[in-house]
């Protein structure tokens, strides 16, 4: 939300991160820089920032305060900036993102598919992955064995798991298929889902997540990225809203 507000250039870029000061003044002498098609000279050029929208090199960006985006996460990426093992879902993203600073909300294992947001926006990552906070997850879970019913009254009556407090159930459990289910949890603690199966005696064979809070995953395809807007990230937390994207 940034209606009426004004910022020099040379600040605007080094927020969306194109590089400190320096490197952005750079950027503008090397003549780099377009607004309305026009090469921008003046580093110090106050510009409003509602609606702004300039190019690098020719690739056009469009001012944002924050950055939130949707990413229909691939097996074989890792939540972590040090990948050690896979590869790290920040490969997905180009340099100017990574540098504002973009931060997984929750982490899905390096095998699970599915719903993961990022953003650069401490504020939310915090609200929406506080313990306190009980955001819904919505997972869709192949297994290695045959689902049961008991398996089914285990994932909602609770399971206790080692090393955590508390019970952990699952709310909506539903069976999909002879080997399938989906379940909603409501925290997020270490490797959850698989060790909640493996608490009821079943086994993950693969884990995906279709809903984060209100918006659920529909139409991205795997690897693909979207951007969400002011409106889709203030109804994240809305239990009656249902955003798909
Ligand atoms: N639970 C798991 O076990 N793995 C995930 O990636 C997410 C939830």
């Amino acid at each position: 939300m940034s209606g009426n507000r004004l910022m020099n250039l040379e600040k605007i870029l080094q927020s969306q991160g194109f590089g400190s000061r320096k490197h952005c003044q750079q950027l503008i002498k090397q003549g780099a820089v377009l607004i309305d098609g026009v090469v921008a000279s003046n580093a110090k050029q106050n510009l409003e920032l509602s609606g702004l929208s300039f190019s690098v090199f020719g690739q056009e960006y469009q001012y944002r305060e924050q950055v939130y985006i949707a990413l229909h996460k691939p097996q074989g990426y890792e939540c972590s900036h040090q990948a050690t093992h896979h590869l790290s879902v920040f490969d997905l993203f180009d340099q100017v993102l990574l540098q504002r600073g973009l931060q997984c909300v929750g982490r899905l294992d390096q095998d699970t598919t599915g719903l993961l947001l990022l953003t650069d926006d401490g504020k939310l990552l915090q609200a929406l992955t506080h313990p306190k906070k009980h955001v819904p997850k919505v997972y869709h879970v192949h297994c290695v064995d045959p689902v049961t019913e008991q398996q089914l009254l285990g994932l909602s009556n609770g399971v206790e798991l080692r090393n955590e407090l508390g019970v952990f159930a699952a709310t909506d459990v539903v069976q999909l298929s002879e080997y399938s289910l989906k379940m909603t949890i409501h925290q997020g603690v270490y490797h959850q889902v698989k060790r909640m199966l493996a608490a009821v005696g079943n086994k993950v064979e693969s884990l995906h997540r279709a809903q984060m809070g209100a918006l659920q995953l529909t139409h991205l395809a795997l690897g693909q990225w979207q951007y969400l807007n002011d409106e889709q990230v203030s109804l994240l937390r809305d239990p009656q809203a249902n955003l798909q994207i």
